[in-house]
């Protein structure tokens, strides 16, 4: 989940390639349920969530492309830009919450606009919940709600090569890997390591 990317409309405006004549089909974020989730709008009321939860720990990013938040007023800024993007109905990005608690545990959004056809997405859980399948859940619910709501034909995604368990949530998802690019993924170090591209197309 990228926490600093531009707004998807932004991203979709500046750099789109329209391919086909169809116009793109857009509904925004709206709530998704699942067995165990309800995966819905960010609030401002979030922030201490998040912050705690993961965007405050160093461990819990350490794959990721921006760095742990250091105080939950820069959390609750950027939530506050979330919650502004969703007027725009190009947005994708829904908070995780476990069926019940309405407490934050993760993210998972479309991180890019590639064309009218394909998007990328991004996911980051709270450490405290891993191994238990909820990112895998989430994930395929999102597919599926990118591939029924939306124009969107083809999801990738992508993970640093030394991140396994972010590819295991992809193949569980229902995707495959297609390419690996070399050095292609900056860490939140700097570093640069392997960038291993997966993706899956609608049926
Ligand atoms: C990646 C992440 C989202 C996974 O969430 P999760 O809910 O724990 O994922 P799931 O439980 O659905 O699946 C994880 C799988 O990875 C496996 N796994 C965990 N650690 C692993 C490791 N070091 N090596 C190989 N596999 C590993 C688990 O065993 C599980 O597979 P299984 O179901 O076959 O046993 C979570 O670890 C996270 O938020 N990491 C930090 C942020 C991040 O990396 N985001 C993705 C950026 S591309």
């Amino acid at each position: 989940m990228n926490f600093e990317k531009l707004s998807a409309s932004a991203m979709y405006s500046g750099s789109s390639k329209v391919l086909s004549s169809t116009p793109a089909l857009h509904v925004g974020t709206q709530t998704i349920e699942t067995d165990r989730l309800i995966l819905r709008r960010f609030k401002i009321g979030d922030a201490p969530y998040v912050f705690k939860n993961w965007a405050s720990d160093p461990d819990n990013v350490a794959t990721l492309t921006w760095n742990a938040h250091p105080s939950v007023s820069l959390t609750e800024s950027l939530i506050a830009s979330w919650v502004n993007d969703y007027s725009d109905n190009t947005d994708y990005r829904w908070c995780i919450t476990l069926k019940g608690t309405d407490i934050p545990v993760g993210g998972i959004d479309v991180t890019n606009i590639i064309d009218d056809s394909t998007c990328e997405i991004g996911f980051v859980l709270s450490k405290s919940l891993w191994n238990k399948g909820i990112m895998t859940e989430a994930a395929r619910a999102v597919i599926d709600y990118l591939f029924t709501k939306t124009s969107f034909t083809t999801v990738t995604a992508y993970h640093n090569i030394d991140n396994p368990a972010s590819g295991k949530v992809l193949l569980k998802s229902g995707m495959h890997k297609t390419v690996v690019v070399l050095k292609g993924a900056k860490k939140n170090t700097g570093e640069l390591v392997d960038k291993v591209v997966y993706e899956i197309s609608k049926s």
